[in-house]
C-alpha cells in the first residue's frame, strides 16, 4: 500500500492583508514532505506575503498555519524560534553580508545556533559549498560573485543547519536561463539527495516544468488549485490552462 506523504506545511482558511487591504482571501494550501511545491501566480498576487506568513513575519487576520504538524499562529516565541531552526529560508534578494567572505556568511547560522568547534564548522561550510558547486569561491566577498553564484551561496547558507524544510522566494529571478537551470538542478539535488521538502515561489514556466511535484496557484487572493502538478494541467481551470499555454497570467 502506498503511504500518503505527510503535509509538512498545511494552511487552512488563511485570510490576511496590509492595513485594510485584503491580500490573501481564505487561502488553503499544503506542501508535502520530500516534494518540491511551487507557489505561482501573477506579480503582486500575494506569493511573498504567503511565504512570509509561513515563517511568521506576519500574523494572519484569521486561519491556521501548521508546519511539521504544529500550529504556529498560537506558538510562543521561544517555541517558534526552536521550530524555525528546522526551516531554511532563501529570500528574493539573497541578503548575504557584504563585508565578510562567503565562508563566513555560511558559518553564521552554525556559530549562532550550535556549539560546534570552529574546525568542524569550517568543515561543514566546505561541505555545503561543495554541494552548491561553489568550493572555489569560499574566500571571496559576495560583491566578487556573479548573481548566480550569490544565489548559490545564499542557498548554502539557508541549508547550513540541515533543515528538513526549505522556503525559496524566486530563487532564479534575475538569472539568465542557463544559470536558472543550474539553480533548478541544485534544488532537485536538495530534494533527492538530502530529502529536503522545498516550497518555492516562482512564475517561470520552464522552471516549473523542470522541478515541480505539486503546485499552488494563486489568483485574486485565492488559491485556485493546490495539488500534484500533473493534475493541475488537467483540472480544467481556465487561468491555469492559460498560464501553461502561453506562460502568462493575463
Ligand atoms: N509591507 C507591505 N505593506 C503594504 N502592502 C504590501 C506590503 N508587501 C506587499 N504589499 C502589497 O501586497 C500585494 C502582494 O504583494 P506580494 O506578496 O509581495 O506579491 P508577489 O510576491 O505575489 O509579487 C501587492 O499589492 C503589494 O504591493
Ligand atoms: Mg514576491
Amino acid at each position: 500500500m502506498m503511504t500518503e506523504l505527510q503535509r509538512i506545511v498545511d494552511v487552512v482558511h488563511l485570510t490576511s492583508g496590509y492595513g485594510e487591504t485584503r491580500i490573501l482571501d481564505d487561502v488553503s494550501m499544503f506542501a508535502r514532505e520530500h516534494e518540491i511545491t511551487i507557489i505561482l501566480g501573477s506579480s503582486g498576487c500575494g506569493k511573498t506575503t504567503l511565504m512570509k506568513h509561513l515563517i511568521r513575519l506576519y500574523h494572519p487576520w484569521s486561519g491556521s498555519i501548521r508546519l511539521f504538524g504544529q500550529e504556529i499562529t498560537a506558538m510562543d516565541e521561544p517555541e517558534f524560534n526552536a521550530l524555525l531552526l528546522k526551516v531554511g529560508v532563501l529570500f528574493q534578494n539573497g541578503a548575504l553580508l557584504n563585508s565578510i567572505t562567503v565562508a563566513e556568511n555560511i558559518a553564521i547560522p552554525l556559530e549562532q545556533h550550535t556549539k560546534l568547534p570552529l574546525d568542524l564548522i569550517r568543515r561543514l561550510v566546505h561541505t555545503k559549498l561543495r554541494l552548491v558547486e561553489l568550493s572555489h569561491a569560499i574566500d571571496k566577498l559576495p560583491s566578487e560573485l556573479s548573481g548566480g553564484m550569490r544565489k548559490r551561496a545564499s542557498l548554502a547558507r539557508a541549508i547550513a543547519l540541515d533543515p528538513p524544510l526549505l522556503f525559496c522566494d524566486e530563487p532564479s529571478s534575475g538569472l539568465d536561463p542557463i544559470t536558472s537551470e543550474s539553480m533548478d538542478r541544485l534544488l532537485l539535488r536538495m530534494r533527492d539527495d538530502l530529502g529536503i521538502s522545498i516550497v518555492i515561489v516562482s512564475h517561470e514556466l520552464a522552471s516549473i516544468h523542470r522541478i515541480a511535484d505539486s503546485i499552488v496557484f494563486l489568483a485574486d487572493g485565492k488559491c485556485l488549485f493546490c495539488g500534484p502538478f500533473h493534475e493541475a494541467k488537467s483540472a480544467g481551470i481556465e487561468q491555469i490552462d492559460r498560464f501553461f499555454k502561453v506562460g502568462s497570467f493575463g
